[in-house]
């Protein structure tokens, strides 16, 4: 096999040659998995690259070059998308001069392997390394196979403005990777140290997209309470209370915390402000304290419920998410009932779980994974069957009330129904009457609740 070339950028990433523009006359078509911070990186690797002249593609077909942005963070993702580079033959058959490049966690992840991906890749480039596309991509057209992997302590493409293609919802990432090390996560290894971006910018980078019609921004970033402006003026609530006021009639949001950090500070800045929408995304992992230990996470049960108490009295109506992981080493039965317990005694407005699954460097993974997958499987079902029945009784609490709908446009099962979320992040769905209905896209309407599911709640628009 060919000795690749390595091209590995310093720490000085923000120093890096600035991208040419003008326009190509190439397309460009991303795919992207996984979480929101990747769903704003193809953003900001589509602003890098339209910068340098490249348009987008609406598919595959029309395009020259396809990146797909990837997720490391359970075996399942990466499986997808080694499935995905398979099919991608097709189109290399048919177009041999396409460019496929893998960005993402599992390009920083696995590395040189994927260039070996039995030819199906051309570049890999992780996180820290978006610049660089341009200039990568023009060496992939010469034939030269690329590698762009180093991770930075800098980087935090503050300069960057990202080509946001639709909606009225935007994210702005904040800071990128995380130190906390939880010992099942990949993360710190796929995206590197934790460093911010400054505050000064992400309030102007607000206000330019209340301007553009944006209506509701979500602060990203792994663990956004680590947050901190690298000018000293100040911390996540101060980042929070400085964009709420610089956008008042903006909605905003943000994920994801970490409860270790949820200070009464930040609980206290959210019920300040009328646009901060209250709504938590709180992963809580495992309800077992045994199980929270082995997981690195700073906090117990005990500890957690605390800081639930103290949103519900600072913030009433506050609705809460979480993460559950089921199956992480050595979890027994018991383990998993205190899971349950926990969930019960929350009472979240939704959940996300997953079956723990190892990943190569965590220090977890030198542990096994001996709770077997049926085993796994089974807890998961019993965990998924709880929530809904919990988010289905919640749900129901809101039948016959009035709430408050940003609206979004036509469901995406019937286009006559359209929806629109509340401040507490739930999905509503409404008969929209066309023209004559008074508002459009973006507006705050009120909706009475009829109907609700585990998942949406269905209502008739009120004056
Ligand atoms: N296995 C299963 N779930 C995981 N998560 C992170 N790493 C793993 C893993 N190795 C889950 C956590 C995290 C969410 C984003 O993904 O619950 O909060
Ligand atoms: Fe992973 Fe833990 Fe960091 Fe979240 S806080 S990204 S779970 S290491």
């Amino acid at each position: 096999m060919l000795e690749l070339p390595v091209l590995e950028l310093q720490d000085s990433a923000l120093s890096a040659a600035p991208v040419q523009s003008g326009n190509t006359g190439r397309a460009l078509y991303v795919e992207t998995y996984g979480c929101q911070m990747n769903l704003n990186d193809t953003e900001i690797v589509q602003g890098i690259m339209a910068g340098a002249g490249y348009r987008l593609a609406n598919s595959i077909e029309e395009a020259d070059v396809v990146f797909l942005n990837t997720c490391a963070i359970r075996e399942n993702a990466e499986r997808k998308i080694h499935e995905r580079l398979k099919h991608l033959r097709y189109w290399r058959k048919r177009k041999p001069e396409l460019v496929v490049g893998v960005l993402g966690c599992m390009a920083e992840r696995l590395r040189r392997n994927l260039l070996g991906e039995q030819g199906l890749v051309d570049l890999v480039v992780g996180p820290d390394e978006y610049r660089r596309l341009p200039e990568l991509v023009e060496r992939a057209f010469a034939g030269e196979q690329g590698i762009a992997v180093k991770l930075s302590r800098v980087e935090t493409y503050d300069d960057i403005t990202p080509l946001r293609t639709q909606g009225i919802s935007a994210w702005i990432s904040i800071m990128r990777g995380c130190d906390k090390f939880c010992t099942f996560c990949v993360v710190p290894f796929t995206r590197g140290r934790e460093r911010s971006r400054p505050l000064e910018s992400i309030v102007r980078e607000a206000g330019q997209l209340w301007e553009q019609g944006f209506r509701e921004v979500t602060l990203l970033g792994q663990n956004v309470n680590s947050y901190r402006d690298p000018h000293g003026q100040g911390d996540f609530a101060d980042l929070l209370a400085a964009v709420a006021e610089a956008v008042p009639r903006m909605r905003i949001r943000y994920t994801t915390s970490h409860p270790y950090d949820m200070s009464d500070k930040l609980i206290e800045t959210m019920a300040a402000y009328e646009n901060i929408c209250p709504y938590i995304h709180l992963p809580v992992q495992s309800g077992s304290d045994r199980i929270l230990q082995l997981m690195n996470r700073h906090y117990t049960v005990a500890q957690y419920l605390e800081r639930i108490e103290k949103i519900r009295t600072t913030i009433p109506g506050c609705a809460l998410s979480t993460d559950i992981i089921v199956g992480f080493c050595t979890e027994t039965e018991e383990d998993h009932q205190k899971t349950m317990e926990l969930m019960e005694k929350v009472r979240y407005d939704g959940a996300y779980m997953f079956k723990y699954s190892p990943r190569e460097n965590t220090k977890a993974w030198k542990w096994g994974d001996d709770v077997p997958d049926e085993v796994k499987s089974r807890r998961l079902e019993e965990i998924i069957e709880l929530q809904n029945r919990i988010s289905w009784e919640i749900n129901q609490g809101e039948i016959g009330k009035v709430v408050e709908v940003l609206v979004e446009g036509p469901s995406k099962r019937d286009p006559a129904q359209w929806q629109g979320r509340t401040p507490t992040n739930k999905v509503v769905i409404f008969p929209h009457i066309g023209t004559q209905a008074g508002y459009v896209v973006g507006d705050l309407i009120h909706v009475r609740i009829e109907r609700a599911t585990s998942a949406t709640l269905i209502g008739h628009v009120v004056a």
